[in-house]
């Protein structure tokens, strides 16, 4: 039976550009629905920018842009990448175009029809300054805990507390610097603390095949009641006042959608703009199966409030949520705000292929949720010993002798050992797909690269190179190479979710029609009069050296032009020898930036707060003061909450600014004009404040 499934990935922020966690999502989906589509399923794969709310408003208000300028300028820049990675969406759209703004309205409208919509008034800062409501990690203060200094509203990034906003001592405005104060405001709620919600959500989440079996034991909590008998789930305040990028609410005028309620509907959005008229038929025929690709931190918008907005809005619901986890770089998380981890751009720019990403990231992949790591190593290890050293291999090691000797034809024949040989590929057909089915990618590469170390034993053992120089083995070695190609194909098959373009420049190079799942089953030589073109090289081994190139820094664009005679590394000599005591001396430890701040009056000098792991007398943890020499290479949020290294045991010094109590590490050259850049030293993940470096 033809499945209709309609595939959506999670709608990324308008606020920037991807990184490669998202990267690494549109992978898994993507290659979930090539695979669906190889096995004759037809697909609608949609995505868009999710535009809304009041980061992305204040976003584009720094930048000078209207908030609709803004996410056009970042929706510009998708196609680079999308295109860049092979990744196929039938349709990318926006939360703000008007099939957004009508479905939203339309839902939210049938919601409070059903009596699910309630009006409360509640208390919440307000920036008397910029005249509206704050959003919680727009205000800062001192931790009610730790008592750090300039902390968000919602949790402290120093002791990690989590609080409310009205916790914070001290609060300000991150805006405008101004001191919040209290207002009241009527807002809308979604009643999902009604028992009908409840008795819904549960059911919805509990049908088998629905959710993976750690995600509904996590949401399972929010249906267990309170010790008063009362739900813990909460009702959802779906409003957010003026001034707001947002919808507006029906028939208010100054009350706009919160922007998790009109996000989900996006995906709706995106196909209606995909399907046209045919859009609501579609998406009420019971036969499409709707599918959300997630990542883990997004869960109970998808599992308990967008289930219930369509539900409860006569419409269907999801009939799968398949979370993922995240992707770590190095061991270390990659933060939306903070921008950290390998750019996939330039990953692109350096000419590495973006088929190694896929499949690497493939290999890891499985249907739990767990983060999984990228390692230039490993990385390096996986693409050149399995993808090139196990699969390319078989046929670069064959298809020279067939153009050479038998302009191209593939036998009939293939002898007793080569057709059990392919039999054996083909028979694992039918468990592989189920594996692709169940996101189980990594369990489903293993197999199939257990199937090409087999094809390569058989190279091995029958050495078509020693046949090409026997006489009278003319027609072994054309079984023998005409068996590698067939063996090829059917691999060719398997591997295609993964590697479309590959799998494309291998069906030029068999000539094929695009290969279909049910492909691996067929025997190309059967005819006996089937030729191959010649063979081109496939593809390149991953080379370290190139990979680690994206972890460095931007390279500065002044090219100096002077030839010095003498050359020195870094623009200097090396210094004078020192004995290991004296190195001693110098006192090394590892310090966290709590805060940088500009300092008025000096366009050289940043003031950094670092935690180095030391408390006072009282038990208080002591910060350290340090004035740094950094502010042309680095923004003071970039490095807020990083690692360095900090000279601790430098007498203080006096400055103009105030007192310096130690010195923070960084490299550049000696002349810094011919070779600008400067770079503050960072350790690798896992060292905490306070260890000492030796
Ligand atoms: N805009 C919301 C989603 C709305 S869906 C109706 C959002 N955007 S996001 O840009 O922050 O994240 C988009 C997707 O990328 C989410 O599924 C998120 O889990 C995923 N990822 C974000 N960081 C990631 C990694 N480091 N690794 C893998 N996926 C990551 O949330
Ligand atoms: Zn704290």
């Amino acid at each position: 039976m033809t499945r209709k499934l309609f595939v959506t990935t999670a709608l990324p922020y308008a606020n920037g550009p991807f990184h490669v966690g998202h990267i690494m999502e549109y992978i898994q989906a993507d290659l979930w629905v090539r695979f669906q589509r190889m096995q004759g399923h037809d697909v609608k794969f949609v995505c868009a920018d999710d535009a809304h709310g009041a980061p992305i408003m204040i976003a584009a208000e720094k930048a000078g842009l209207t908030p609709q300028a803004f996410v056009a300028e970042v929706a510009a820049g998708r196609p680079a990448y999308l295109n860049g990675f092979h990744i196929a969406f039938d349709h990318w759209h926006s939360t703000d175009a008007p099939e957004n703004h009508q479905l939203a309205q339309d839902i939210y409208k049938a919601l409070r029809q059903e009596g699910l919509i309630v009006e409360r008034t509640i208390e919440q800062f307000f920036d008397p300054d910029k005249g509206m409501f704050l959003p919680d990690r727009f205000i800062k203060g001192e931790c009610p805990k730790c008592g750090a200094q300039d902390q968000y509203g919602d949790n402290c990034e120093v002791c990690g507390a989590v609080y409310a906003p009205t916790d914070l001592k001290h609060p300000r405005s991150a805006l405008s610097g101004a001191t919040p104060v209290l207002k009241s405001s009527s807002h809308f709620f979604f009643a999902l603390s009604s028992p009908r919600c409840v008795t819904f959500l549960k059911q919805w989440a509990q049908t088998p095949g629905r959710l993976q079996g750690e995600v509904l034991n996590k949401i399972s909590e929010w249906f267990a009641e309170d010790e008063a008998g009362q739900s813990r789930l909460a009702d959802w305040d779906i409003s957010r006042d003026a001034p707001y990028f947002g919808i507006r609410i029906p028939d208010t005028d100054d009350k706009y959608f919160y922007v998790w309620l009109d996000a989900p509907v996006g995906y709706l959005a995106s196909l209606k703009a995909l399907l046209g008229p045919a859009f609501e038929g579609y998406v009420a025929d019971p036969e499409v199966e709707q599918v959300h690709f997630i990542g883990k931190d997004i869960v109970t918008f998808h599992t308990l409030f967008w289930p219930a907005m369509l539900h409860f809005s006569g419409r269907k619901t999801p009939q799968h949520i398949y979370v993922h986890g995240h992707l770590t770089v190095l061991g270390e998380k990659m933060s939306k705000s903070r921008g950290t981890g390998i750019s996939p751009l330039k990953y692109l720019e350096l000419g590495l292929d973006a088929q190694w990403l896929r499949y690497y990231i493939a290999a890891k992949l499985n249907a739990r949720v767990e983060d999984i790591d990228f390692n230039p190593e490993d990385f390096v290890t996986r693409v050149n010993s399995d993808l090139v050293g196990k699969y390319i291999n078989i046929a670069s090691r064959a298809a020279g002798f067939l153009t050479k000797r038998f302009a191209g034809r593939l036998s009939a024949d293939l002898g007793v050992e080569g057709r059990t040989l392919l039999d054996g590929l083909r028979a694992p057909s039918e468990a592989i797909a189920s594996l692709y089915e169940e996101r189980e990618t990594g369990k489903a590469l293993r197999e199939i690269m257990a199937l090409a170390d087999r094809v390569n034993e058989f190279v091995d053992q029958h050495k078509p190179w020693e046949l090409a120089k026997q006489s009278g083995q003319e027609a072994v070695l054309h079984d023998v190479c005409s068996v590698c190609i067939e063996a090829f194909r059917i691999l060719t098959v398997y591997l295609k979710p993964v590697l479309p373009a590959l799998a494309a420049q291998v069906e030029a190079f068999l000539q094929v029609s695009p290969l279909q799942w049910s492909d691996a089953q067929r025997d190309l030589g059967a005819s006996g009069s089937h030729t191959i073109a010649p063979y081109q090289h496939l593809m390149q081994r991953a080379d370290l050296t190139k990979v680690n190139q994206l972890f460095e820094a931007p390279v500065s664009t002044t090219v100096s032009t002077t030839v010095s005679p003498k050359v020195s590394p870094g623009g200097e000599d090396i210094a004078e020898e020192i004995t290991i005591d004296d190195f001693g001396k110098v006192d090394l430890r590892i310090a966290r930036i709590v805060k940088a701040e500009l300092v008025e009056g000096s366009d050289k000098l940043l003031r950094l707060t670092l935690d180095v792991g030391e408390v006072d007398d009282r038990g208080q943890a002591r910060h350290r003061n340090v004035f740094s020499g950094i502010r042309s290479a680095y923004r003071p949020e970039d490095l807020t909450g990083k690692l360095t290294v900090l000279v601790a045991n430098l007498a203080p010094r006096k400055m103009k600014f105030g007192v310096s109590e130690g010195m923070v590490l960084s490299a550049a050259h000696a002349d810094g004009k011919a070779h600008p850049g400067l770079y503050v030293l960072q350790p690798w993940p896992g060292a905490t404040p306070g260890m000492r470096v030796r």
